[in-house]
Formats: C-alpha cells, structure tokens, sequence
C-alpha cells in the first residue's frame, strides 16, 4: 500500500500531490499573507546553521513512537485518561527543557452519554413496538477488544428526548438542501425527524438549517458514497469506515464563543455561568449519529417524493425517496429516538510550554495542537500531537546547547477542542490583553496537520516531498495545486474554522495559519477520511495505511517546526503585506462580481462598492511603498527593525472590528470569517456576503440593500485603517 494522508476536515488549502489515489497534499492555508521561495543565495549564516541542526534533529522514528503512545487508550476531554496524558506531557515537555510547562484548567460545559440509559433510534410499528433498533455501539477493531472507557457513537450537546415521528430525507443538511426542500418540493420539515448525510459542512450548520426548518429531531449518518473509497474495504482490511462505525462529533453553533456557559470571558472557578438551559449555541433538539448499516434500514422503505436529483443519491441500496414517511405498505410506521446525553460541567487541561526569546521575549510565536481525542485519536488528533512533541523535542534538544530564539515560542497542548475549541479559546479569553499586545503568530495543528501562514512556501521550498523524486514540496504543491487566482504560487486557501486557530485568528486578529498533508482536493470528493472520529481511528490504521515509514509525519513537522524557527529567528518578520493587498483586492472583485447578478437593485438602491475600491487601492499602494522601506531598513539600527516589524504584526490586528459580525461579535476580522452555512470554509468580506445572501427573498427590499450598503461601508473603513497602520511613521 501506498503512501497517502486523506488527512481533511475542515476545510482548508490543499497541495495535491501524486496520483489520484495517492493523497499526498499539503494543505496550507492561511490569511492572506504568503510569501514566495526565497530568489537569492547567501552565505551560510548562524541562524541557517542553527536551523539547519534544528531540522536535521526531527526524526521519523520519534514521531513513530509518541504516536503509539498517545494512542493506547481514549482520551476524551474532561476525563482522567486525559489529564494523565497533559502531566505526561509535561514532564516530557520539561524534561526536553523548556524553561517553563504549566497544567493551566479551566471548567466548562462538556456532553456525555449516560452510562445507565444508553442513547439509541428505533422503527416503532402502530402498536409503539421497538421493530428495530439502531447499534448501541461499534464493533471494537482488533486487538482493543478489552479497552474499556470507549465512548459510544453521540453527537456531544444533543438536547435530552424521545420524539417520534416520520422521516424525512435531507440529503447533507445544507442550506441549498433545505431550500430545495421547502421552497420547490413544498416539503414541511415541521415536526418531522431529518436524516442528514454527513459530509460538505459542518455538522453543527447541519443541526440548525434542521431546526429552522422545524425539525424535532436529527439523525446524522455516514454514507458510503462519502466514507468508503473504491479500491479499499472497510478496517480492518482496508481504510474504509465499517458499516457498524459512527463519527462522533459537537454539534455546537458557537461562533466563536468558546465556552458556552462563559462567553467571552475564561471559565475559571470565579467566573459568571449561564445557567446549563441557556449556554451559547446548544442545540434545541435531539441529534444522534449512526453508520451507514443502521442507516439503510431506517432508509430502506422510504416513500413520498423522490430524490430530486441524482446528486442526492448516496451509494446504499435504497430508493432515497425523501419522504415524509415510509412507503404505503409501512406508513403506520415511525421512527423514535432515545436520547439521554447530559451536559456538565468538567476540568479540562491545557498544557503551556515556554521557550523565552533572547532579544525580543515579548513577541510570541504560538504552535500548538489539541490532545482530546473521541476515541484512540490515530489521526485526529495524536498524529498531530505527536508532530509538536517531536517539534518541541527538537527545540529542546537546541536549547540545552545554549541556544535561545530571538522571539519567545509557546507550545500548546489544547484541551476539548473537540467539544468547541474550548481549551484554546478559554486560553485566548484569559490571555487577549497580553496576546493583542505581544502575539506575532499562531500556528496550530491537530491531525496531521494544521497551523501554518502562508509563509509556509519560504519553508516548503527546502524540503523534499517524499514520492516525487527531486522535486521539492513547494514545487510539488504548486505542480498539484496551484493557485487559481495567482500565477507561479500553489493554493493557499481561506481560513474557516473547525480548529484551535478560531479565536486567535477571527476575534483576536492574530495572524495564523494551519499547513498540512491532506486528499487531493482537485479530484477527491469525499468530505473528510473514511474513519474520521470512529473508534476505527487507531495507530494501526495510519502504520499500516496512511503512513507506513511515517515519512509525511515528518514532513509536516519539518514544515511546521521550520515555518516556527523562521518565524522566531528572522530579524525581519517573514510576511508580505503586498500579498495581503492582492488578496483583499481579489476578495473585493469577487464581492463585486457577486452584486452584479443584482444589477438592478444596484442602481434602484443607490449601491456603490466604489468607497472599497478606493480603501483596497489605498491599501495596496501603502503596502508597496511600505515593502520598498522594508527593503532599506537600517538592519543594524534594532529600534529600526522592531518598529517595522510591530507594523507588520498589527496589520492583522487592523482588520479587527471591535463590534464583530452581525449576530456573530466574536467573529470579529473583517476580511475572513468562518461562513455562515458551513463553520469549516472561509469567507472573505463576510458581512458583505451574508447581508447580499438570498436577499431577492427578503421581504424588505430596502432594508435589505440598506444592510449591503452599511456593510460595504464597514469594510471601505477597515481596509483604509489597516493601510493608515502601514504608513511611514512620523
Ligand atoms: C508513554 O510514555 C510514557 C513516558 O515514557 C510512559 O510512562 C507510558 O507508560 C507510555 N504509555 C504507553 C501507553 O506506552
Ligand atoms: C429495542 O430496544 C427496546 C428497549 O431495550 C426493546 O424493548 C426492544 O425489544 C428492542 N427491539 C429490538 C427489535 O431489538
Ligand atoms: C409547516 O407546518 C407547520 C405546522 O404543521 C405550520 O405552522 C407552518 O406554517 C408550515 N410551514 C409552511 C412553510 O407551510
Ligand atoms: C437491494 O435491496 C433489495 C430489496 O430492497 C434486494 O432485493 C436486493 O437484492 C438488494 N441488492 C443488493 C445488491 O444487495
Ligand atoms: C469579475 O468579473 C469580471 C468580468 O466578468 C472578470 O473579468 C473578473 O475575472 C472577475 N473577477 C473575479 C475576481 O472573479
Ligand atoms: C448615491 O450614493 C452616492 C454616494 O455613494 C451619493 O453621492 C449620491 O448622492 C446617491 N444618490 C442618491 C440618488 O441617493
Ligand atoms: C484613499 O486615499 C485617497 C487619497 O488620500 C482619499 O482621498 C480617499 O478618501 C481614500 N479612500 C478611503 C476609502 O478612505
């Protein structure tokens, strides 16, 4: 078996690489700064020498090892297997010598099935009798048979609930789907239960189209036509998701609110709650997960309308008629749930290692990565976790040489980030003031992968893509996967959420970024890896499948450990802010672009993008003659250098807007924000998009337009303050 990751989940940019099979990508996405391959050669200096030592220290074999260790049982937020693992890595940490590793905890709103009353979906015949019943739990992969502690397929927060009723097919849930539905089916979802695929978007997006809809119950389930890819079987033959497996998952529509008792502020022990009825983005209604066997046989005798179209077919032996109900022959059938999770509050454990810079201690590189996991975590997130504890590793082992970073470098270990990105996000609402004033960059990954600028090409460019003889990864990536919009660049896409990066980036503006290897995205359409958050996710499937000499893991750290030396060492921070100029230039041509299917409401309206053009030309012409002084800077004179470069870094911080998105005021930045229909995909000019989204169905057309113009103002306004932040100073 070959080489490949089909490491992806929230969406992100790709470097495809290879044949079609052959999901080798790295995915690299980022906020709009990106750099190209360094042009000239020069003399070997301290810091390359030093960086240099410090890639030639990360090994294969480590990586290896610290994955199978973080793999050997569950380790669920707010467990004690998890908290075991933090004071494991701890020690680790301080014992590769870091100056200093902290537990920090913080107690927040987690969901767990009970124990005694398990969670489960049945056929009721007119008589209320239980015909059939969904699995309880899924087949235990070889050789973990005996390990207890595994947590049963559920989807985390899932209101409490026993409601009946008829189903209705939904396809993925999206808000194309539902429109299909409602407005030319003339389907009614109104007190029905919905069975969504998974897939496409984010399951939370999927749980509230459901319940504006007005649905009283959701079943999420996988489809082989998106978990199982031809060519494999299921595991453990194969890296196919078994019929018996389910992915777990949050169902949150938090946007960005980290703790759904505490938003905004950290969940300490002092800290107001809400009470439990009232958290942030809970679900009103029950959810549950199952596999794809006990989705067939509550599909199986579906009636009322047809599929609409064959795109909302998925690869089981059903008809997909999409309902309400069964067929004739069934029609005094329902469908129940059972479901009896419950919402408490629990301990959760990041861990904080500290590497103090030598010249300028108070800027600070962050890298880091979640270590909850739903089950085993193979993948998501202990390949990524053992990747940072070989990056630490290394810079540890350079450390007890006497050598220091000129910036400061923390590491983290992010606690329930598959809850909500809780442990970061409390993190960051702890830390904003000082993080605002001090954070250069954020890096972060779970799974193999996330967490890199755009910057990532300087670093790409010097390593070898294992698979693609001779050929370095920058070049492979572009070949791959180039750049739709830019000549001579691989892709770069938007950053979304999904990941640690969220509050650091869309409410802090922090610059960040995530790279990592992933499917091919030019011709794989499956959503996400077969046995994402099954209990199926195990060491051995990534030895025996995904990555055998654990080559690519070592890749991804050498991508991510280089892009934080760089980023820590470089006198002159690595970014380009023409780059940001292109990008925003781009994204205001693509907004206009979307208005003019609305060419007449624009003149009825009176609405004019030219105030954003003239702030993206301002930008851009600010950001080129800024570059121009970069180019001269005295680098001997440091207070030179370091005004420059606090420019740079406050750049992001500019786009931040302190009353945040409509409806969403933790989504703060400007230019990019998780999207509206799909929390994993990036949006850029986000208010602008959402104002003009289905906006000929608004009833009021003028308010309407009106929002579009208020909205168009706000970006006009921020684009020409970030280039007031460029200017030459004085
Ligand atoms: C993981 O490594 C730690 C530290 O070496 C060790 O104490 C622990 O027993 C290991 N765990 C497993 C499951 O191998
Ligand atoms: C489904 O579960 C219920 C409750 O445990 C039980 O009464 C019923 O017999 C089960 N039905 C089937 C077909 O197993
Ligand atoms: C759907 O049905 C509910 C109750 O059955 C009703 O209140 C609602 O108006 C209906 N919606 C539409 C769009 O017809
Ligand atoms: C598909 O289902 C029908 C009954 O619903 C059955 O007769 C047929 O054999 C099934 N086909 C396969 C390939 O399993
Ligand atoms: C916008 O539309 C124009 C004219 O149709 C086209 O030339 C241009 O490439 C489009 N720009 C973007 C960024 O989509
Ligand atoms: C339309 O808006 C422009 C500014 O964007 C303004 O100068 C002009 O007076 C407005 N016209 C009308 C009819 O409101
Ligand atoms: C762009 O700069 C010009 C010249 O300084 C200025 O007149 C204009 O108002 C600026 N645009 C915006 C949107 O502020």
């Amino acid at each position: 078996m070959k080489i490949f990751w089909w490491y992806q989940r929230e969406m992100v940019c790709v470097m495809g690489i290879l044949l079609w099979w052959f999901y080798c990508c790295i995915l690299v996405c980022c906020t709009g700064w990106f750099a190209k391959p360094a042009e000239k050669k020069t003399p070997v200096s301290p810091h390359q020498h030093m960086k240099a030592a410090f890639m030639a220290e990360m090994k294969a074999e480590n990586i290896k090892q610290f994955l199978y260790n973080f793999t050997q049982v569950p380790h669920l937020a707010g467990t004690k297997e998890n908290l075991h693992l933090a004071q494991q890595i701890q020690a680790e940490w301080k014992e590769f010598g870091l100056d200093s590793v902290e537990l920090i905890h913080y107690d927040v709103l987690l969901s767990y099935p009970d124990d005694s009353k398990p969670n489960y979906i049945s056929i009721i015949d007119e008589h209320g009798n239980e015909i059939f019943n969904t699995s309880l739990s899924e087949p235990p992969p070889p050789g973990y048979e005996a390990v207890r502690d595994v947590v049963p397929p559920y989807s985390a927060f899932s209101a409490q609930g026993m409601p009946e009723g008829e189903l209705v097919y939904v396809n993925y849930g999206r808000t194309e789907d539902f429109f299909k539905l409602e407005r030319e089916m003339g389907i009614n979802c109104t007190g029905k239960i919905v069975i969504a695929r998974y897939g496409k978007i984010f399951r939370g997006n999927k749980v509230k189209n459901a319940e504006l809809a007005g649905a009283k119950g959701v079943i999420l389930y996988s489809d082989p036509a998106d978990y199982c890819a031809p060519g494999t079987d299921p595991y453990p033959n194969g890296w196919n998701l078994p019929g018996g497996g389910a992915q777990r998952g949050n169902i949150l529509n938090l946007n960005g609110a980290g703790d759904p008792l505490t938003p905004g502020y950290p969940a300490k022990e002092y800290t107001y709650r809400l009470d439990k009825a009232s958290g942030v983005g809970l679900p009103k209604i029950p959810v549950h997960p199952i596999g794809y066997d006990d989705a067939e046989s509550l599909l199986r005798n579906m009636g009322g309308y047809a599929p609409p179209h064959s795109s909302w077919k998925g690869n089981l032996n059903v008809s997909y008629n999409v309902g309400p109900g069964f067929t004739k022959d069934y029609s005094t059938r329902k469908v129940k749930m059972h479901i009896h999770s419950n919402n408490e509050v629990r301990r959760i454990y990041n861990v904080i290692g500290i590497i103090r810079g030598a010249v300028e201690p108070d800027r600070y590189v962050i890298l880091g990565g979640h270590r909850d996991s739903w089950v085993f975590g193979g993948i998501d997130p202990q390949s990524g976790a053992a990747v940072v504890h070989e990056i630490v590793r290394s810079f540890g082992k350079l450390k007890r040489k006497g050598w220091r970073p000129r910036r400061t470098v923390i590491f983290a270990s992010w606690d329930a980030e598959e809850f909500g990105l809780f442990g970061s996000t409390e993190w960051a609402e702890e830390n904003a003031k000082v993080l605002q004033a001090r954070g250069v960059l954020l890096v972060v990954f779970c799974r193999n992968s996330d967490g890199i600028l755009c910057i990532c090409c300087l670093v790409t460019f010097k390593i070898l893509s294992f698979g693609f003889e001779g050929k370095s990864l920058y070049e492979s990536w572009y070949k791959k996967n180039p750049s739709r919009e830019y000549k001579e660049v691989p892709r770069i896409n938007k950053l979304g959420s999904g990941n640690d990066f969220e509050v650091f980036f869309q409410r802090l503006g922090i610059a960040s970024g995530r790279a990592r290897y992933s499917k091919n995205w030019n011709v794989e359409k499956y959503s996400s890896y077969p046995v994402y958050h099954s209990v199926y996710e195990t060491y051995e499937i990534v030895e025996r499948f995904y990555d055998p000499t654990f080559k690519n893991h070592l890749t991804v750290a050498q991508v991510r450990g280089g892009l934080v030396f760089e980023l820590a060492n470089s006198a002159v921070l690595p970014f380009d802010c023409r780059d940001y100029a292109s990008a925003v230039s781009n994204y205001a041509h693509i907004i206009y672009n979307l208005s003019r299917n609305h060419e007449e409401e624009l003149a009825t309206y009176n609405v004019s993008f030219d105030a954003l053009f003239s702030a993206v030309k301002n930008f851009t012409e600010v950001a080129a003659s800024f570059h121009e002084r970069l180019q001269q800077i005295d680098s001997n004179n440091p207070l030179a250098v370091r005004s420059l470069n606090d420019q740079l870094m406050f750049l992001e911080r500019a786009f931040i807007d302190p009353f945040g998105l409509p409806g969403r005021p933790f989504y703060r930045h400007i230019i990019f924000a998780p999207s509206s229909h799909n929390k994993y995909a990036g949006e850029s000019f986000p208010g602008i998009y959402d104002a003009m989204f289905d906006i000929e169905s608004k009833v009021d057309q003028h308010e309407a337009w009106e929002e579009v113009k208020k909205q168009i103002s706000i970006a006009a306004f921020t684009v020409q303050a970030a280039a007031e932040t460029l200017k030459e100073v004085g």
